[in-house]
């Protein structure tokens, strides 16, 4: 566990607002500075701040992961409202999902971006039909099973584009989740499948295996899968917060 700081230490990072039903929220930020040791920390900081209702006690405070690790749901344990905790532990998983190695896979423009600046994919592709490029170009003339070490072209089995409307550049947390949770917007999958996907889907995995010298996400497939599970369980409640990440 990683002792929080003084907000103010770290004002100029992004900050997160969980909003309560009652008017209360959390307030946090994105870790990306060094600390004194060298080590890289990130993650989601939740920096507790009652106010509004009054009829709760002070929020509890979560522990920091590092920059490269996740929460587990267990960490979420202290909050006891099922909502609040859900909208929580949502926050942590969209770290993976906000991440450059999957946003690069669903943009919101005609083509795929890359590297973590998510600048247009080089040379420049099109979506094509069912997001696969377009004869001649296909993304699968080049993107093999596999990652292409020597080459340096990533590889998954079918590796094509997310459709438009799973484009997740540019989202924030809570539009990601609306977004996840809409049956018009997800491939018509219940919760159930959108946790099964995240936690068996081959897309998916590669955010963990990219190859070369491509940040993975952070923590582990199966760890952001206890996530989405966790979240999916507590009532899949959206975070409120407006910050892009
Ligand atoms: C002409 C070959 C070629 C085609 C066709 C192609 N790609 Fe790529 N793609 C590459 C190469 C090479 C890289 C790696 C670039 C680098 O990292 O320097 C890459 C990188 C990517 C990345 C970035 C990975 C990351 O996180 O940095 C994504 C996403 C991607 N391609 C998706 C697609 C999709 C989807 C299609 C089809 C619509 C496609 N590509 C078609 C060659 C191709
Ligand atoms: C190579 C491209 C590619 C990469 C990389 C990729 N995805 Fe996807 N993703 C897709 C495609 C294509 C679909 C739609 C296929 C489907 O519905 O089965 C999809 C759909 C999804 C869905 C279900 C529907 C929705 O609402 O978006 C989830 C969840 C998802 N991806 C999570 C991730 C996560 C998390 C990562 C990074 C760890 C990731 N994806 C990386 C291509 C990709």
């Amino acid at each position: 566990m990683v002792p929080l700081s003084a907000p103010d230490a770290r004002s100029a990072e992004p900050q997160i607002r969980v909003v309560r039903g009652d008017g209360s929220f959390y307030q946090g930020e994105m870790l990306s500075k060094r600390s004194g040791s060298g080590v890289r920390l990130g993650g989601l900081a939740l920096i507790a701040f009652g106010c509004g209702g009054g009829a709760h006690g002070p929020p509890p405070t979560l522990p920091t992961a590092a920059k490269d690790a996740l929460l587990a749901p267990r960490d979420f344990a202290t909050i006891t409202d099922r909502d609040e905790r859900a909208r929580a532990i949502f926050l942590e998983a969209s770290r993976v999902m906000l991440h450059p190695r999957c946003k690069n896979c669903h943009p919101a423009g005609d083509g795929p971006t890359q590297g973590d600046d998510g600048r247009p994919h080089d040379p420049p592709v099109v979506r094509g039909p069912g997001g696969a490029g377009v004869p001649a170009l296909e993304c699968t003339s080049c993107h093999q099973d596999r990652n292409a070490e020597l080459a340096r072209v990533p590889g998954a089995p079918s590796w094509h584009l997310a459709p438009l409307e799973m484009a997740w550049e540019g989202k924030t947390p809570g539009a990601l989740c609306e977004q996840l949770k809409d049956r018009k917007r997800n491939g018509d999958k219940s919760l159930g499948e959108i946790a099964e996907h995240t936690a068996h889907d081959e897309l998916v995995a590669w955010g963990w295996a990219p190859g070369h010298d491509r940040e993975p996400a952070p923590g582990t497939q199966a760890a952001f899968a206890a996530l989405v599970d966790a979240w999916v369980n507590d009532g899949a409640a959206c975070p409120k917060d407006e910050v892009k990440r």
